[in-house]
């Protein structure tokens, strides 16, 4: 054996010694195997304490359904340690979502807030069932009170949820976008009726006709950003999970997306908002989840905002703190929690 090679051998054995249960996919299908009972409560009365929440007395949601259901989510990631020297890097696991619990019912809007880094990119990666190759993940995710493992999560993905992306990078760089948004129907849906569909959303978000004949390169980045949302609902999904969808639009074309977005929610679907715009967020969402350090500290309804006496969680008052309206009082908003501070 080179010398090469035993190095390699040796890198496997730290990797099996410092991660003993990594391969993600692996543990998601072994989870849906076991069965936990069944899923909590898919009927409840609004007032009742369930999975870590009650619901949000003036919530638009029908009969307490559970749409999405995350439960003690654990998001982890093998990495080379970047302090070592070259040669001698170890790797280590990072836990950067841990004990995450979450959930999305009918008709209900879920503003999903935090620091910059604390993984609610991640979160929402986890929901489509998209992994990264060293990423672990554990937990237990529902959808409509099915437990699903990652191949149903991946089935899922744009056949029942679908994603408004953070990144624009997301759009296929070679397809013009007009054919791109157009292959987020559903596979039955004729050509014609994905075209009208498309134009109509287009129109809806000041996208023109001849915007469908560009390419990803030749749009704005608020461009892109409007595109993305177009693709998100093109399809008949029964949950959005959009991360981040306004940064780049002017207010008008924001407010018009979570008016979209609670327009959807009222028809009986589920959005997950992903923001840094708390204010907008405040306006459309029934109920809030503070995201901290990978996990999320309080969830709560939206009337609860109204007031730092009325939130439980400390991060989550010093959020209401850092809200224009009420002076940005607090800057150490962000301390502590992810690699960045709080951008509101
Ligand atoms: N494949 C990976 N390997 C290692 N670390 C990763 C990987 N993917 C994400 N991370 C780390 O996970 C952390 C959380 O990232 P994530 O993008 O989910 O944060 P976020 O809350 O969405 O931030 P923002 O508000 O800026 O969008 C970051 O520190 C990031 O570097
Ligand atoms: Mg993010």
């Amino acid at each position: 054996m080179s010398e090469t090679q035993k190095g390699a051998a040796r890198a496997e054995e730290t990797r099996a010694e410092q991660v003993p249960a990594c391969g993600r996919a692996a543990e998601l299908d072994a989870l849906a195997d076991t069965l936990f009972g069944g899923h909590e409560a898919l009927e409840h009365a609004d007032e009742q304490e369930h999975h870590h929440h009650t619901h949000a007395p003036a919530s638009h949601h029908e009969h307490g359904h559970h749409l999405l259901q995350v439960e003690d989510l654990s998001v982890g990631f093998r990495m080379y340690d970047e302090d070592a020297p070259f040669f001698r890097a170890r790797q280590r696991f990072v836990e950067v979502i841990s004990s995450l619990t979450i959930s999305v019912h009918a008709g209900e809007i879920v503003a999903v807030v935090g620091a910059s880094g604390s993984g609610k990119t991640l979160l929402a990666d986890a929901v489509l069932g998209l992994f990264e190759p060293n990423a672990t993940v554990r937990g237990r995710i529902w959808f409509d009170g099915e437990l699903q493992d990652a191949a149903g999560l991946a089935a899922l993905r744009g056949n029942g949820v679908s994603l408004v992306p953070q990144s624009v990078n997301n759009l296929d760089p070679l397809m013009k976008v007009g054919r791109q948004v157009e292959g987020f129907a559903h596979p039955d849906v004729p050509h014609a009726e994905r075209r009208r569909r498309r134009a109509e959303l287009f129109e809806r978000y000041g996208l023109s006709e001849e915007t469908a004949q560009l390419y990803p390169f030749e749009l704005s980045g608020g461009m892109a950003r409007r595109v993305l949302l177009c693709c998100a609902l093109m399809d008949d999904p029964h949950v959005i999970v959009a991360d981040e969808p306004t940064p780049g639009l002017d207010l008008d074309l924001a407010v018009r997306a979570l008016d979209d977005f609670r327009a959807f929610a009222d028809a009986g679907g589920g959005v997950m908002l992903i923001t840094h715009d708390i204010e907008l967020a405040l306006r459309v969402a029934d109920r809030v989840a503070v995201f901290k350090d990978g996990t999320v500290v309080e969830e709560t309804a939206v009337a609860n905002f109204a007031s730092p006496d009325t939130l439980a969680h400390p991060f989550s008052r010093a959020l209401w703190h850092a809200l224009p309206e009420h002076g940005f009082r607090d800057r150490n908003v962000g301390e502590g929690s992810g690699k960045g501070g709080f951008h509101a």
